[in-house]
């Protein structure tokens, strides 16, 4: 902490968390052990961006691609999301952490919905941080639902099309509604963004690391 110039500070940090797998397979793990060891990193990561005092931090958690993946491993990542929100709960109170999340919601086993949207109920109120998930999330996809919304206003007459401007369209995004991105982090060295946080992303700096997820402080 001490490192760190607090004047300085970025107001929103965006992380695409990647490396588990590589990881895991480095000791000789089973992937989903990356990921379990990935979920300790996103404790530590909440906490310390509390304690800096950053407004928004928005992690990607699960993509609309990963669905893709082996079914054990996507079982696995939604039992940690499910017992990450159950564990953090009074933590997240405690420190005035607001949850919510950006994605596909729906798509999600209704057990992982339920604790997820009773905690998000829980927290609703506070406003030290924000802490946004992106499950079940694609850049392109938030994009394309907000362009089917506006269509469907003007359809029905409810919008005049000449008023949809970057201002206007962005204050429709989920993502956007706790202001664009200052800062997007990516760990494990890939230099792409993976339809990550598009729109909100415009002006972001952009940090990649070499660090494994389950690894990045
Ligand atoms: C990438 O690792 C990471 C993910 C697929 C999702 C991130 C999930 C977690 C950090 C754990 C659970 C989340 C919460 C919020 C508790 P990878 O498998 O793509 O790594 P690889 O590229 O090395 O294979």
């Amino acid at each position: 902490m001490s490192l760190v110039d607090l004047r300085a500070l970025p107001r929103h940090v965006a992380i695409i968390m990647d490396g588990n797998g590589r990881w895991a397979q480095r000791q000789g793990f089973l992937r989903t052990l990356g990921h379990r060891e990935g979920s300790e990193s996103v404790r530590r990561i909440v906490r310390a961006s509390r304690r800096l005092g950053l407004d928004a931090l928005t992690l990607y958690a699960f993509s609309e691609q990963n669905w893709e993946r082996p079914q054990l491993e996507v079982d696995a990542l939604m039992h940690l999301l499910e017992d990450f929100l159950v564990s953090e709960r009074d933590e997240l109170i405690a420190r005035g952490i607001r949850l919510r999340t950006i994605g596909r919601r729906h798509r999600l086993p209704a057990r992982v919905r339920g604790v997820l949207e009773a905690v998000m109920r829980d927290t609703e109120h506070l406003d030290r941080m924000t802490l946004t998930l992106a499950l079940s999330y694609g850049g392109q996809e938030e994009i394309a639902d907000a362009a089917r919304e506006i269509a469907r206003q003007a359809a029905a007459g409810a919008l005049d099309p000449e008023r949809v401007d970057v201002r206007s369209f962005g204050n429709v995004l989920p993502s956007m509604e706790v202001g664009p991105v200052d800062l997007l982090v990516r760990t494990s060295g890939e230099l792409r963004i993976s339809n990550f946080l598009l729109w909100a992303t415009a002006y972001a700096e952009l940090h990649f690391t070499d660090r494994l997820w389950p690894e990045f402080t």
